[in-house]
């Protein structure tokens, strides 16, 4: 009779203090994603990015293997203002979007041009930036115009605007298009002789332009102005602060800084 009673005692302690732990951390997480109180615990941002275009993002291998360039400044800048911690994270420019949609990543900023096609999938920010493209190819071909390319080879970036562009410019003047993941690669390929040239746009290539002596360039008539816009899940609740933060960061010059910081030309 007695142990019958202790252990019915026991048995009814033991699922009591079972129940209280399971209140209390249900409790604290709770509280916790609701977001009351939490003053000192930022939301992290997880940035997608494709680090190979210098100077709006890439590693300087030399010294460090952080990522940096004027996006990241950028988005940095935005964090700080709305209040949201940055974690970059690199990936081929190519598996960005499906990557976002996929919800690996926040937001993504790769210097991306907002397209129709793209429009479809995700959701885009206000422009922070206009951009133009350039043909770039070793100096001794001596290119003026695009049609001189006949006959040649034309290298741009997998799934970017430039691959469009250099498809669109191949049927007209005759020559063949080849996309490579990195715009490293694109470099490579123009130094070996394999491309005679490439679409880059024009900031890239400046910054090639100034370290490569050997290479020339000179812009290509479009008839639209590309933009770069910073890239949201489709429907995402951060359009709204996101646009009113690079409104502000045009207005008050930051934008400016960042260009001046960053780019070799304007
Ligand atoms: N603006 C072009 C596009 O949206 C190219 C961007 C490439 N960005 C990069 N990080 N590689 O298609």
């Amino acid at each position: 009779m007695n142990k019958k009673w202790l252990l019915a005692i026991l048995t009814t302690l033991v699922i009591a203090v079972l129940a209280a732990c399971g209140t209390s951390k249900d409790d604290k997480e709770t509280s916790g994603s609701a977001g009351e109180g939490s003053t000192d615990s930022k939301k992290t941002l997880i940035v997608g990015t494709s680090a190979d275009y210098a100077p709006f993002e890439y590693v300087d291998t030399a010294t460090s293997d952080e990522i940096i360039g004027f996006d990241i400044d950028l988005i940095k800048t935005i964090g700080d203002k709305l209040g949201y911690e940055i974690e970059v994270q690199n990936m081929d420019f190519n598996s960005l979007i499906t990557a976002l949609q996929a919800k690996k990543f926040d937001v993504v900023i790769s210097g991306m041009t907002p397209t129709e096609e793209r429009d479809k999938v995700v959701d885009f920010t206000i422009p922070y930036y206009e951009t133009e493209q350039y043909l770039i190819f070793d100096k001794e071909k001596g290119y003026t115009t695009p049609a001189d390319v006949a006959g040649g080879v034309v290298g741009a970036q997998v799934s970017s605007i430039q691959e469009d562009l250099a498809k669109v410019l191949g049927e007209e003047h005759g020559f063949k298009v080849e996309s490579r993941n990195l715009i490293p690669e694109l470099i490579q390929e123009l130094k070996t002789g394999r491309f005679d040239a490439a679409v880059i746009e024009n900031i890239v290539s400046e910054n090639y332009l100034s370290k490569n002596d050997d290479l020339a360039a000179f812009p290509i008539e479009v008839e639209e102005p590309d933009y770069k816009s910073i890239v949201l899940q489709e429907g995402s609740e951060l359009k709204a602060e996101f646009d009113k933060a690079i409104e502000e960061l045009t207005a008050d010059g930051t934008i400016e800084k960042l260009k001046k910081k960053w780019f070799v030309v304007e």
